[in-house]
Protein backbone atom coordinates (compact mmCIF):
# COMPACT_ATOMS: atom_id res chain seq x y z
CA UNK A 1 0.00 0.00 0.00
CA UNK A 2 2.58 2.49 1.03
CA UNK A 3 6.25 2.14 1.24
CA UNK A 4 8.76 5.21 2.77
CA UNK A 5 12.09 4.27 2.06
CA UNK A 6 14.96 6.65 2.95
CA UNK A 7 13.12 9.72 2.85
CA UNK A 8 15.05 13.31 3.42
CA UNK A 9 13.58 16.16 3.31
CA UNK A 10 15.78 19.34 3.87
CA UNK A 11 14.27 23.13 3.99
CA UNK A 12 16.59 25.46 2.46
CA UNK A 13 16.07 27.79 5.24
CA UNK A 14 16.96 25.26 7.57
CA UNK A 15 20.64 23.76 8.74
CA UNK A 16 18.88 20.33 9.83
CA UNK A 17 16.89 17.86 7.93
CA UNK A 18 13.56 17.80 8.64
CA UNK A 19 13.22 14.30 8.15
CA UNK A 20 16.80 12.17 8.24
CA UNK A 21 16.19 8.62 6.36
CA UNK A 22 13.16 7.77 7.60
CA UNK A 23 11.79 3.78 5.82
CA UNK A 24 8.23 2.22 6.84
CA UNK A 25 5.91 0.22 5.40
CA UNK A 26 2.01 0.30 5.72
CA UNK A 27 0.21 -2.56 5.00
CA UNK A 28 -3.26 -3.17 2.86
CA UNK A 29 -5.73 -2.62 5.60
CA UNK A 30 -3.35 -1.53 8.46
CA UNK A 31 -3.45 1.24 11.13
CA UNK A 32 0.00 2.80 11.79
CA UNK A 33 0.75 5.35 14.15
CA UNK A 34 3.06 7.24 14.10
CA UNK A 35 4.22 9.38 17.02
CA UNK A 36 6.52 11.86 18.21
CA UNK A 37 7.69 14.92 20.02
CA UNK A 38 6.59 18.77 18.27
CA UNK A 39 9.13 19.05 14.85
CA UNK A 40 10.22 15.47 14.96
CA UNK A 41 9.42 15.74 11.20
CA UNK A 42 6.01 13.54 11.40
CA UNK A 43 4.02 15.96 9.25
CA UNK A 44 6.69 16.62 6.89
CA UNK A 45 6.74 12.95 6.39
CA UNK A 46 3.02 12.91 5.97
CA UNK A 47 3.29 15.95 3.50
CA UNK A 48 5.69 14.06 0.98
CA UNK A 49 3.40 11.08 1.40
CA UNK A 50 0.45 13.14 0.11
CA UNK A 51 2.48 14.72 -2.36
CA UNK A 52 2.25 18.16 -0.65
CA UNK A 53 5.88 18.96 -0.24
CA UNK A 54 6.63 22.86 -0.93
CA UNK A 55 9.26 21.29 -3.84
CA UNK A 56 10.89 24.54 -4.08
CA UNK A 57 11.56 25.08 -0.50
CA UNK A 58 13.37 22.27 0.00
CA UNK A 59 15.29 19.05 -1.10
CA UNK A 60 14.35 15.54 -0.78
CA UNK A 61 15.36 11.91 -1.28
CA UNK A 62 14.47 8.31 -1.24
CA UNK A 63 10.92 7.69 -2.22
CA UNK A 64 7.60 7.28 -0.96
CA UNK A 65 5.50 4.47 -3.07
CA UNK A 66 1.64 4.64 -2.82
CA UNK A 67 0.56 1.04 -5.04
CA UNK A 68 3.60 1.77 -6.25
CA UNK A 69 3.93 5.09 -7.27
CA UNK A 70 6.65 7.90 -6.22
CA UNK A 71 4.98 10.71 -4.51
CA UNK A 72 7.82 12.47 -4.23
CA UNK A 73 8.96 12.58 -7.67
CA UNK A 74 6.11 12.30 -9.13
CA UNK A 75 4.81 14.77 -12.04
CA UNK A 76 1.83 17.13 -11.33
CA UNK A 77 -0.50 15.54 -13.02
CA UNK A 78 0.20 12.10 -11.43
CA UNK A 79 0.58 13.77 -8.22
CA UNK A 80 -3.53 14.93 -8.92
CA UNK A 81 -4.39 11.33 -9.83
CA UNK A 82 -3.15 9.63 -6.64
CA UNK A 83 -4.29 12.50 -4.45
CA UNK A 84 -8.05 12.47 -6.30
CA UNK A 85 -8.16 8.53 -5.89
CA UNK A 86 -5.80 7.27 -3.34
CA UNK A 87 -5.36 9.37 -0.79
CA UNK A 88 -7.35 11.42 1.76
CA UNK A 89 -6.26 13.66 4.18
CA UNK A 90 -7.28 15.12 7.60
CA UNK A 91 -5.61 17.65 9.89
CA UNK A 92 -5.79 18.41 13.38
CA UNK A 93 -7.67 22.16 13.37
CA UNK A 94 -10.92 21.26 11.58
CA UNK A 95 -11.84 25.13 12.38
CA UNK A 96 -9.00 26.39 10.18
CA UNK A 97 -9.22 24.07 7.27
CA UNK A 98 -12.77 24.70 6.37
CA UNK A 99 -13.75 27.56 4.30
CA UNK A 100 -15.95 29.47 6.94
CA UNK A 101 -17.99 31.33 3.76
CA UNK A 102 -18.58 27.92 2.43
CA UNK A 103 -21.21 25.25 2.97
CA UNK A 104 -20.20 22.25 4.29
CA UNK A 105 -21.55 19.65 1.81
CA UNK A 106 -19.86 21.87 -0.90
CA UNK A 107 -16.37 21.30 0.76
CA UNK A 108 -16.76 17.56 1.41
CA UNK A 109 -17.67 17.24 -2.05
CA UNK A 110 -14.95 19.68 -3.68
CA UNK A 111 -12.50 16.93 -4.45
CA UNK A 112 -14.92 15.36 -6.77
CA UNK A 113 -15.15 18.56 -8.39
CA UNK A 114 -11.66 18.83 -9.15
CA UNK A 115 -10.84 14.35 -9.64
CA UNK A 116 -14.02 13.40 -11.29
CA UNK A 117 -16.47 14.06 -13.97
CA UNK A 118 -19.29 13.14 -12.17
CA UNK A 119 -22.53 15.81 -12.34
CA UNK A 120 -23.60 17.98 -9.43
CA UNK A 121 -26.50 15.87 -8.24
CA UNK A 122 -23.98 12.37 -8.20
CA UNK A 123 -21.11 14.49 -5.94
CA UNK A 124 -24.28 15.85 -4.25
CA UNK A 125 -24.75 12.54 -3.47
CA UNK A 126 -22.01 10.87 -2.45
CA UNK A 127 -21.56 13.78 -0.43
CA UNK A 128 -24.07 13.15 1.53
CA UNK A 129 -23.04 9.44 1.74
CA UNK A 130 -19.65 10.16 3.08
CA UNK A 131 -21.32 12.28 5.40
CA UNK A 132 -23.87 9.59 6.69
CA UNK A 133 -20.76 7.00 6.35
CA UNK A 134 -19.16 9.13 9.48
CA UNK A 135 -22.47 8.96 11.31
CA UNK A 136 -23.63 12.54 11.65
CA UNK A 137 -27.51 12.65 12.35
CA UNK A 138 -28.99 14.39 9.57
CA UNK A 139 -26.95 14.43 6.69
CA UNK A 140 -28.77 16.14 4.55
CA UNK A 141 -28.72 19.21 6.97
CA UNK A 142 -25.44 19.49 7.62
CA UNK A 143 -24.68 19.22 3.79
CA UNK A 144 -26.73 23.06 4.04
CA UNK A 145 -24.89 24.02 7.20
CA UNK A 146 -21.95 26.66 7.46
CA UNK A 147 -19.03 25.88 9.47
CA UNK A 148 -20.02 27.85 12.40
CA UNK A 149 -23.51 26.13 12.46
CA UNK A 150 -21.33 22.71 13.43
CA UNK A 151 -19.71 21.72 16.73
CA UNK A 152 -15.74 20.75 16.27
CA UNK A 153 -16.69 17.27 16.51
CA UNK A 154 -19.40 17.51 13.41
CA UNK A 155 -17.00 19.44 12.03
CA UNK A 156 -13.89 17.09 12.30
CA UNK A 157 -16.23 14.63 11.23
CA UNK A 158 -17.21 16.39 8.16
CA UNK A 159 -13.09 17.12 7.69
CA UNK A 160 -12.92 13.20 7.77
CA UNK A 161 -16.20 12.93 5.19
CA UNK A 162 -14.29 14.80 2.18
CA UNK A 163 -11.25 12.95 3.11
CA UNK A 164 -13.31 9.54 2.10
CA UNK A 165 -15.97 11.29 -0.36
CA UNK A 166 -13.40 10.22 -3.35
CA UNK A 167 -12.72 6.69 -1.65
CA UNK A 168 -9.50 6.40 -1.07
CA UNK A 169 -7.13 3.93 -0.16
CA UNK A 170 -5.50 5.33 2.13
CA UNK A 171 -6.33 8.26 4.94
CA UNK A 172 -3.59 10.39 6.79
CA UNK A 173 -4.56 11.29 9.81
CA UNK A 174 -2.45 14.07 11.20
CA UNK A 175 -3.07 14.81 14.80
CA UNK A 176 -7.33 14.73 13.86
CA UNK A 177 -8.11 14.61 17.41
CA UNK A 178 -5.70 16.74 19.32
CA UNK A 179 -8.25 19.73 19.33
CA UNK A 180 -10.73 17.90 20.78
CA UNK A 181 -12.15 17.55 24.02
CA UNK A 182 -11.25 14.19 25.31
CA UNK A 183 -15.12 12.70 24.77
CA UNK A 184 -15.53 13.80 21.21
CA UNK A 185 -11.89 12.32 20.91
CA UNK A 186 -13.13 9.03 21.87
CA UNK A 187 -15.88 8.92 19.73
CA UNK A 188 -13.75 10.16 16.54
CA UNK A 189 -11.30 6.95 17.15
CA UNK A 190 -14.30 5.19 17.20
CA UNK A 191 -15.53 5.88 13.92
CA UNK A 192 -11.99 5.42 12.71
CA UNK A 193 -11.59 2.46 13.47
CA UNK A 194 -15.23 1.18 12.14
CA UNK A 195 -14.14 2.81 9.20
CA UNK A 196 -10.61 1.01 8.85
CA UNK A 197 -12.45 -2.31 9.57
CA UNK A 198 -15.73 -1.78 7.17
CA UNK A 199 -14.21 -0.09 3.91
CA UNK A 200 -11.04 -1.48 4.62
CA UNK A 201 -9.13 2.38 4.55
CA UNK A 202 -5.34 1.68 5.57
CA UNK A 203 -4.26 4.76 7.49
CA UNK A 204 -1.31 6.80 8.98
CA UNK A 205 -2.28 7.89 11.69
CA UNK A 206 -0.21 10.61 13.49
CA UNK A 207 0.03 12.05 17.02
CA UNK A 208 2.04 13.35 19.67
CA UNK A 209 -0.08 11.14 22.23
CA UNK A 210 1.18 7.62 22.26
CA UNK A 211 -2.36 6.82 24.83
CA UNK A 212 -4.14 8.00 21.86
CA UNK A 213 -2.47 5.74 18.99
CA UNK A 214 -2.54 2.98 21.36
CA UNK A 215 -6.30 2.62 21.13
CA UNK A 216 -6.18 2.82 17.47
CA UNK A 217 -2.84 1.41 15.92
CA UNK A 218 -1.50 -2.50 16.16
CA UNK A 219 1.96 -0.82 15.49
CA UNK A 220 3.43 2.64 15.71
CA UNK A 221 6.56 4.06 14.74
CA UNK A 222 7.73 6.83 17.13
CA UNK A 223 10.22 9.88 15.38
CA UNK A 224 12.61 11.73 17.27
CA UNK A 225 14.54 14.57 15.33
CA UNK A 226 13.55 13.65 11.90
CA UNK A 227 13.94 10.09 12.03
CA UNK A 228 12.27 6.59 13.64
CA UNK A 229 13.85 5.61 16.90
CA UNK A 230 11.64 2.27 17.39
CA UNK A 231 9.27 0.74 15.72
CA UNK A 232 6.61 -2.43 16.72
CA UNK A 233 3.76 -3.68 17.58
CA UNK A 234 1.85 -0.62 19.96
CA UNK A 235 2.02 -2.73 22.75
CA UNK A 236 4.89 -4.08 22.71
CA UNK A 237 6.23 -0.52 22.62
CA UNK A 238 4.17 0.36 24.86
CA UNK A 239 4.51 -2.16 27.66
CA UNK A 240 7.99 -2.73 26.66
CA UNK A 241 10.16 0.69 25.36
CA UNK A 242 13.55 -0.06 24.19
CA UNK A 243 14.56 3.26 23.16
CA UNK A 244 15.11 5.86 25.90
CA UNK A 245 12.87 8.45 24.08
CA UNK A 246 10.24 6.01 24.24
CA UNK A 247 10.54 5.70 28.13
CA UNK A 248 10.23 9.31 28.14
CA UNK A 249 7.22 9.03 26.60
CA UNK A 250 5.59 6.02 28.61
CA UNK A 251 6.67 7.93 31.28
CA UNK A 252 4.42 11.50 30.75
CA UNK A 253 1.35 8.58 30.49
CA UNK A 254 -0.09 8.51 34.35
CA UNK A 255 0.62 5.35 35.99
CA UNK A 256 -2.95 4.87 36.77
CA UNK A 257 -4.00 4.73 32.56
CA UNK A 258 -0.68 2.06 32.07
CA UNK A 259 -2.37 0.32 34.86
CA UNK A 260 -5.49 -0.03 33.66
CA UNK A 261 -4.59 -0.76 29.97
CA UNK A 262 -1.90 -3.23 31.04
CA UNK A 263 -4.83 -5.27 32.65
CA UNK A 264 -7.16 -4.81 29.87
CA UNK A 265 -4.21 -5.74 27.53
CA UNK A 266 -4.37 -8.74 30.12
CA UNK A 267 -7.78 -9.55 30.14
CA UNK A 268 -8.71 -9.59 26.30
CA UNK A 269 -5.29 -12.15 25.93
CA UNK A 270 -7.39 -14.19 28.59
CA UNK A 271 -10.53 -14.13 26.79
CA UNK A 272 -9.09 -14.63 23.71
CA UNK A 273 -6.78 -17.31 24.61
CA UNK A 274 -3.74 -15.41 23.43
CA UNK A 275 -0.73 -14.54 25.22
CA UNK A 276 -0.60 -11.13 27.25
CA UNK A 277 2.78 -11.02 24.74
CA UNK A 278 0.58 -12.00 21.72
CA UNK A 279 -2.30 -10.94 22.16
CA UNK A 280 -1.98 -6.62 21.17
CA UNK A 281 -4.31 -6.87 18.66
CA UNK A 282 -7.02 -7.39 20.66
CA UNK A 283 -5.62 -5.89 23.37
CA UNK A 284 -5.62 -2.22 21.85
CA UNK A 285 -9.48 -2.23 21.56
CA UNK A 286 -9.53 -2.43 24.95
CA UNK A 287 -10.50 1.00 24.57
CA UNK A 288 -13.24 1.63 27.04
CA UNK A 289 -11.48 1.43 30.30
CA UNK A 290 -8.94 3.25 29.35
CA UNK A 291 -11.28 6.13 28.22
CA UNK A 292 -13.08 5.89 31.66
CA UNK A 293 -9.51 6.55 33.37
CA UNK A 294 -8.28 9.34 31.11
CA UNK A 295 -11.56 10.94 31.19
CA UNK A 296 -11.43 11.41 34.65
CA UNK A 297 -8.51 13.47 34.31
CA UNK A 298 -5.92 11.30 33.81
CA UNK A 299 -4.33 12.41 30.23
CA UNK A 300 -2.63 15.97 29.79
CA UNK A 301 0.57 14.97 31.09
CA UNK A 302 2.14 14.94 27.84
CA UNK A 303 0.72 18.04 26.40
CA UNK A 304 -2.33 17.01 24.77
CA UNK A 305 -6.00 18.29 25.17
N1 LIG B 1 7.63 24.87 5.26
C1 LIG B 1 8.65 24.70 6.13
N2 LIG B 1 9.75 25.47 6.00
C2 LIG B 1 10.80 25.32 6.84
N3 LIG B 1 10.87 24.42 7.83
C3 LIG B 1 9.80 23.62 7.99
C4 LIG B 1 8.64 23.71 7.16
N4 LIG B 1 7.75 22.77 7.56
C5 LIG B 1 8.33 22.14 8.60
N5 LIG B 1 9.54 22.63 8.86
C6 LIG B 1 10.48 22.18 9.90
O1 LIG B 1 10.64 20.79 9.78
C7 LIG B 1 10.76 20.17 11.05
C8 LIG B 1 9.72 19.07 11.19
O2 LIG B 1 8.43 19.67 11.22
P1 LIG B 1 7.08 18.87 11.32
O3 LIG B 1 6.00 19.86 11.07
O4 LIG B 1 7.14 17.68 10.43
O5 LIG B 1 7.07 18.38 12.83
P2 LIG B 1 5.95 17.54 13.58
O6 LIG B 1 6.59 16.29 14.06
O7 LIG B 1 4.76 17.40 12.71
O8 LIG B 1 5.64 18.48 14.82
P3 LIG B 1 4.22 18.80 15.54
O9 LIG B 1 3.99 17.69 16.51
O10 LIG B 1 4.49 20.10 16.21
O11 LIG B 1 3.17 18.90 14.49
C9 LIG B 1 10.60 21.27 12.06
O12 LIG B 1 11.87 21.68 12.46
C10 LIG B 1 9.92 22.37 11.28
O13 LIG B 1 10.23 23.63 11.79
MG1 LIG C 1 2.81 18.12 12.79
Amino acid sequence: MLEVRDLHVKFHNRDREAVAGVSFTLRDGEILGLVGESGSGKSVTAMSIAGLLPRKKCSYQGEVLVDGEDMLHAKRALLRKVQGNKIGVVFQEPMSAMDPLMKVGKQVEEVLVIHTDLSAEERKQRAIQALTDVELPDPEAVYDKYPHELSGGMLQRSMIAAAIVSRPSLLLLDEPTTALDVTIQAQILKLLKKLNQKHGISMLFISHNLNVVRKLCKRVAVMQRGVIVEEGLTNDVFFRPQHPYTQHLIECIPTRVKVIARRSAEETADNTGKSAETGRVDATDGTGVVDRAVQAGGERHDGSR
